[in-house]
């Protein structure tokens, strides 16, 4: 049985995020998205938040688990007792910073694998950050995240402006 992990902030989750969920499903037997708790910079949403959410984006899909996770993801990864990350490349700026990331990975755990998924062309330019900085104008995100997602920024973004 393969068990991958998709790591990530997911401050929100985006339908690029998801495209890569549904195509992972049908490739590995298990896939636990590891939401990161540690984050360097403030999140808007909380990890409970976070978790939550995308529990509820993918409840439909019977081999997922949503998981919030603290410290490095090689050690995440093995408590999982995953061999694989599943990463998602937009574009080619993000491959400098994956393939550091990977290396890294790989040289404190040889027997974790990363494999990249290239993200749907549709959603090759959609990233959590564009997100937040649109709704923090007031713009609109509709094209970006789910229905539900948007909702919970709009409101957010609102209690932040209070
Ligand atoms: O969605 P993101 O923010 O690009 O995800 C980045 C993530 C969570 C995959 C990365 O920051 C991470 O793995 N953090 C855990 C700490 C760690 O293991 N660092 C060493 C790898 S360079």
């Amino acid at each position: 049985m393969t068990t991958a992990v998709y790591p990530g902030s997911f401050d929100p989750i985006t339908y690029g995020h998801l495209d890569l969920i549904e195509r992972s499903t049908a490739i590995v037997d298990k896939l636990i998205i590891g939401v990161l708790r540690n984050q360097a910079k403030t999140p808007l949403f909380s990890i409970e938040e976070r978790v939550r959410m995308i529990r509820k984006m993918t409840e439909q899909y019977q081999n997922v688990e949503v998981r919030a996770f603290d410290g490095l993801l090689v050690d995440f990864a093995h408590a999982c007792d995953a061999h694989v990350i599943v990463r998602g490349l937009r574009a080619v700026t993000d491959f400098e910073y994956e393939l550091q990331m990977t290396q890294t990975n790989r040289a404190m755990a040889p027997d974790i694998d990363t494999i990249f998924l290239t993200t749907n062309l549709k959603y090759s330019y959609v990233s959590s950050s564009m997100v937040k900085e649109i709704a923090g104008y007031d713009g609109d995100i509709s094209a970006f995240v789910p229905a539900e997602i948007e909702a919970l920024v709009k409101a957010k973004m609102q209690e932040i402006r209070r």
